[in-house]
């Protein structure tokens, strides 16, 4: 047995018995040797998977040459992300600041929100996760996390912090009047159990927050980067918000998040209203650049869009299966039963999968360049393990 939890370390992690010695693609070996299909992603992180040899090169060259020097600087690296961004993001969100994590992405997000309309509510949807900052862990749409926040000092945030229930995008428009800053939305909520709000309801939004003259915020840490079948949800579902945070998928791995605006917001931002002494530093630039040309490159949002159909087709027959949601690669199978031990059994198997807040919900994040065979090995290994 691997001791999972150092005893110098602070016991908030839950780990799998297995510690990751090498990964390339799907694939990660364990330091004993066994060989792991990776349909996690490392936390939807490995986009273009783990250790993509452009990425390698990348991330070496960099640290041969400078290691770290600050925002005090221009770099090459950092001006060809926000080349990147700014033609792979849909219009008008062309302007983006670096920081260091999802839950600083939303935290200046909400921050802009509330200086551009000189309001302090924010609505968010139930369900919805976005960071463990105190904001951000106040917008949640989960209770556990909103319960934290509580217990951490912020209930003058989640005073401020409306919940509109999912699935019910009729009762939004009221809830979105003059006195709200923001909508913070998952287009796809990843802990959620991978829940695709859907292009009709994100319209509606669109159309209250544009009404009311709210800033509408798009959470795409986790759906972002090309997962959902484009660069962004944003993208595949045809509505653009004012601000549009990503994260994981960024950087293949190393730490990057993104808070990409809309002219309107960024107008109201002044030299040193943000700032940060990590964020868009050489390497995590280095490394999201090649990363982003990858996604680019190789199409990986169509890939994305091809592996869906694949595994929906593969798994659709599956008894223990009552349905399949999410969109592109972040997809959750829900189950009539625990899903605790199935992923277990897979675990048994060689493949790592995500669970979610519902315990009956698999989430499937994995790498982009999945291959097709690898979809058929995961599709016959469900079989065998529900049958
Ligand atoms: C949708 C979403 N927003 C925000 C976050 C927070 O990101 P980080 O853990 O990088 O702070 C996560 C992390 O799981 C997420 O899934």
């Amino acid at each position: 047995m691997l001791n999972t939890i150092h005893p110098a370390e602070v016991p908030v992690y839950g780990r799998l018995q297995l510690q990751p010695e090498s990964g390339t693609g799907c694939t990660i070996v364990a330091a004993d040797g066994r060989r792991f299909l990776d349909l996690y992603g490392g936390h939807a992180v490995a986009v273009s998977g783990h250790c993509h040899p452009r990425v390698v090169a990348a991330i070496r060259e960099q640290a041969e040459r400078l290691v770290f020097y600050s925002n005090a600087v221009p770099l090459e690296s950092r001006d060809r992300v926000f080349t990147l961004l700014a033609e792979m993001a849909p219009a008008p969100l062309d302007q983006a600041f670096l920081v260091n994590s999802g839950a600083e992405t939303n935290d200046v997000a909400l921050q802009l929100a509330r200086r551009v309309t000189s309001r302090r509510r924010v609505v968010t949807i139930e369900g919805g996760f976005h960071g463990r900052t105190l904001a951000t862990l106040a917008v949640s749409g989960i209770h556990h996390y909103r319960d934290l926040a509580e217990r951490s000092g912020g209930q003058s945030l989640l005073d401020l912090t409306v919940v509109a229930p999912w699935g019910r995008p009729e009762v939004l428009p009221a809830l979105i009047d003059e006195t709200i800053a923001a909508v913070i939305v998952e287009p796809v909520q990843g802990l959620a159990g991978a829940r695709d709000i859907g292009a009709g309801t994100l319209k509606t939004i669109r159309r209250a927050c544009d009404d009311a003259g709210a800033v509408l915020i798009f959470d795409e840490v986790q759906c972002g980067c090309g997962r959902t079948g484009a660069f962004t949800a944003a993208q595949r579902h045809g509505v653009t918000p004012d601000v549009l945070t990503l994260a994981k998928g960024i950087a293949a791995g190393l730490p990057m998040g993104a808070v990409l605006v809309s002219p309107r917001v960024a107008k109201h931002v002044a030299q040193g209203d943000l700032g940060t002494t990590f964020g868009g530093g050489p390497i995590p630039c280095a490394s999201a650049a090649a990363n982003l040309e990858v996604i680019r490159d190789e199409d990986l949002p169509g890939r994305a869009r091809h592996l869906e159909r694949r595994l929906r087709q593969g798994l659709a027959d599956l008894p223990a299966v009552k349905e399949i949601t999410g969109l592109g690669l972040l997809l959750g199978l829900v189950f009539d039963r625990p899903a605790r031990p199935v992923q277990l059994a897979l675990f048994e198997r060689g493949i790592l999968v995500g669970s979610a807040n519902d315990p009956s919900i698999i989430r499937l994040l994995p790498p982009l360049v999945l291959t097709d065979d690898e979809v058929d090995t995961f599709v016959h290994t469900m079989h065998e393990v529900l049958s």
